[in-house]
């Protein structure tokens, strides 16, 4: 990629110097650290709390459930207690907390405390959630459910299509984000701050203010935040109201700083899945008919689940237009540790699943991957399982086109084919071929993805955005927002959204430190919001500042001036921006977010607009397939993005490098093995990601197809690339062994195994 200097990012040579504070290198005076004690058990009774005499207990502060007004963390169930009371639902859930003022003093102190259980018998297996006698949540220990129906799937059902059927299941990710999560709370009379490594600011504020039963006034400021990929939007509110307790309890500062290990073990990680899928289709290909069964393991606790759910079924027919179709979705509890908001929320499972079907038709039918996804590719004017019309910047067949053609698909599907032929042979006859003369296996897959840009359904009405321009008279303007950075490149996006509406120097724009006391509430940094839609709310306030300055001018010089290209114009006379602001400067405009009107979504019977828009990609993944060791590696990938407008184009197409590697990292390496509610993963050196040396050639290409709500046409971006990539390399597996692959991670030990079932071609029954 060729740096363009004018894409610079405004937190780049903070971060480079490593001159930038995060949460855990800020000296605070008299700052304590803190342990909090958890559960062992996937589920117990608590039957007491002893504090060994031996401790003097009078040297640190001890908080339990009793010490707090309302313990419950705010947010869509308030299910999750902030410390359990009674019962505990998964292995590391917070009982007890210590703080003082040394580690020694600390790790003594939580020797001496002995929680005693009665251990209950426990559930982790979701499929077994609904049926069974452990009763985590509610009385059937469903978060949520979710139908949705269009056309009329039983008529179809009677005809003479052809089913094809198919389950899939996907494993748990963890965000991995290079800082572990870390608050730090500091107690004043009635009042207490919080700085830390998080997402959303004002979720943490309504948590901890909720907590303290609006007896205490929360200030929440954002610190740099090394990395979230979603792991920060709920997490932090636990264990900022964690830190808050055991500050006013004790009078001091108090930081909660998880170490790698405790963040990998107990934080939430993006949930599994379970998907059974059948597909009534006709002779070519075309889906007739489709019906939906999927599963998201919960976890303990609701958390997001509700929400990442309705993500999941409203992305689960993909990029394809079906017209009969009935979806049946749950999230449910289980004793594990909850999951949680990852990058593309409930997406990559949704749209991993449908592209396996899309597999599995090809196969069964004998035509080509590429046909099949081709034929059903959904376009503009077509309606959407939830009876959506897609109106605007629908790019589903470009992008795939592109895709295509930039990696000549066609011409390696047939020469890989042709390659791997005798490869495969020797293969299959010898099981392990005697030495490596054969070369390796190749492969080149396919997949089509799709994100709903912004909250889901009206949620964006609910929440109503504002942000806040300050103009100063020596013409620089100051953006306060909630919005937060956390290396996706949100601040750069917002300065240069208001350097091109207003045609001055990106230098002019300041943005203001998230501290809620001085931000108005922009909204969470989720679901790819902020570029489009709190980035339109700048443009809009950009505009009431030009009109502002424009009166003003009126009322001086008695006529109207025109604005354009960062001049204030009237016959024979001219003002550029800042003389302007000289003049009149030292005022600020807010602005409120609302849906463009045509947007309807009704929430009980899942009908109408599922997302304002939709952002769109297609993808291709070459792989090698070692035939000895099994090791798969991607080695060129792909991707053609339609996100309506790059708004800085080198940060664009970084993230979709990085979210797409992190869908590499989903599909072939990142497994997460639960026993007993156990995690078996402890840090960097047994949870492998992709490193430079996993990560293959990039072709990017970003189609600029507009919205027209959105700055200068931007849809939403950061998650997208995530979504699609994991389908794409598996669909590769699919090319070379022309066999079943549904589900995630492969590793080389699974493709080993799989492949020891492989014995003969034509697999399928029909
Ligand atoms: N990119 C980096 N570098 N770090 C992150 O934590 N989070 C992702 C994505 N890209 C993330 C990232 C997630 S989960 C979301 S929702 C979006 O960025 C949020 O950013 P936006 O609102 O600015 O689009
Ligand atoms: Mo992103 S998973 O919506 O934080």
């Amino acid at each position: 990629m060729n740096f363009d200097p004018k894409n610079y990012r405004i937190d780049a040579s903070e971060k480079i110097r490593g001159e930038i504070r995060y949460t855990n290198d800020l000296k605070i005076p008299g700052l304590w650290q803190s342990i909090t004690i958890r559960s062992p058990y996937p589920r117990a009774k608590i039957l007491e709390i002893q504090f060994d005499s031996e401790f003097d207990w009078n040297t640190v502060t001890v908080v339990t459930a009793s010490d707090i007004p309302n313990n419950y963390v705010a947010m869509l169930e308030n299910d999750m207690p902030y410390l359990a009371s009674k019962i505990v639902n998964y292995v590391g859930e917070p009982v007890a907390l210590i703080t003082a003022p040394d580690k020694n003093l600390l790790e003594r102190a939580s020797n001496f405390l002995h929680v005693i259980y009665e251990p209950l018998s426990y559930l982790t297996n979701m499929l077994d959630s609904e049926k069974s006698e452990v009763l985590i949540f509610s009385n059937n220990n469903i978060f949520k459910e979710i139908k949705i129906e269009k056309g009329d799937l039983e008529k179809i059902k009677q005809n003479n299509y052809k089913k094809v059927e198919i389950e899939v299941h996907t494993g748990f990710q963890e965000h991995l984000y290079l800082e572990p999560q870390c608050v730090i709370a500091i107690p004043e009379k009635d009042r207490v701050v919080i700085r830390g490594s998080l997402q959303c600011p004002y979720y943490v504020k309504n948590a901890v203010e909720t907590m303290f039963d609006g007896k205490k006034h929360i200030t929440v400021i954002h610190a740099p935040t090394g990395g979230a990929f979603g792991g920060k939007e709920d997490y932090p509110s636990l264990i900022a109201g964690h830190a808050a307790l055991l500050a006013v309890k004790s009078g001091h500062p108090v930081a909660v700083t998880l170490d790698r290990f405790e963040d990998i073990q107990y934080t939430p990680k993006r949930h599994p899945s379970y998907h059974h899928e059948v597909a009534y289709v006709d002779k070519n290909g075309k889906i007739q008919g489709l019906e939906i069964q999927m599963y998201l393991n919960g976890g303990a606790y609701c958390t997001l689940s509700q929400v990442v759910l309705a993500r999941a079924a409203l992305t689960v027919t993909g990029c394809y237009y079906v017209p009969n179709v009935r979806i049946h979705a749950k999230a449910v509890a289980t004793n594990i540790v909850p999951s949680g908001a990852f990058r593309g929320f409930g997406g990559p499972q949704a749209v991993f699943a449908i592209e396996m079907l899309m597999e599995k038709i090809a196969c069964v039918l004998d035509l080509s991957p590429k046909k099949v996804r081709e034929i059903n590719l959904i376009s503009k004017g077509q309606e959407t399982a939830t009876g959506q019309i897609l109106k605007y910047s629908v790019s589903s067949q470009e992008v795939f086109e592109d895709v295509i053609s930039r990696s000549d698909f066609d011409n390696k599907y047939r020469q890989y084919k042709e390659w791997n032929h005798p490869i495969l042979e020797k293969l299959i006859e010898d099981r392990f071929p005697k030495n490596k003369n054969g070369g390796v296996l190749k492969g080149i897959g396919i997949s089509a993805s799709v994100h709903g840009a912004g909250f889901t359904g009206v949620g964006e009405n609910k929440i109503k955005g504002v942000v806040r321009l300050e103009l100063e008279q020596d013409g620089a303007i100051t953006v306060y927002s909630a919005q937060t950075e956390m290396g996706q490149g949100q601040q750069t996006a917002f300065q240069k959204i208001l350097s091109e509406a207003l045609h001055i120097k990106r230098k002019q724009i300041k943005i203001a430190e998230v501290n809620t006391d001085v931000v108005p509430d922009s909204g969470p940094t989720v679901a790819s919001r902020s570029t489009m839609v709190v980035g339109s709310l700048l443009v809009e306030a950009a505009k009431e500042i030009v009109e502002k300055l424009k009166l003003k001018l009126k009322n001086d010089f008695g006529v109207e001036f025109q604005y354009r290209q960062g001049y204030f114009y009237r016959d024979g006379h001219i003002l550029s921006f800042t003389d302007a602001a000289n003049e009149f400067g030292g005022f600020s405009v807010e602005k409120q977010y609302s849906h463009p009107s045509f947007i309807k979504f009704d929430e009980t019977t899942w009908k109408g607009d599922a997302y304002p828009v939709f952002s769109w990609a297609a993808a291709v993944a070459e792989i090698e397939v070692d035939p000895i060791t099994f090791q798969i590696k991607v080695t060129r990938y792909y991707t053609t993005h339609d996100i309506g407008k790059a708004i800085n184009y080198d940060q664009a197409v970084a993230q979709i490098e990085g979210g797409s590697l992190q869908g590499i990292g989903y599909a072939l390496y990142e497994k997460i093995t639960e026993k007993d509610g156990l995690f078996d993963i402890t840090g960097f050196s047994d949870y492998i990601i992709p490193s430079f040396m996993e990560t293959p050639e990039f072709h990017i290409k970003i189609l600029e197809n507009p919205y027209p709500f959105g700055p200068f046409g931007a849809k939403g971006l950061g998650e997208l690339p995530n979504v699609g990539s994991a389908p794409a390399i598996i669909s590769a597996l699919w090319m070379i062994f022309e066999s079943e692959f549904n589900k995630i991670p492969v590793l080389p030990e699974d493709l080993h195994s799989i492949f020891l079932h492989i014995n003969k071609r034509n697999y399928y029954e029909s």
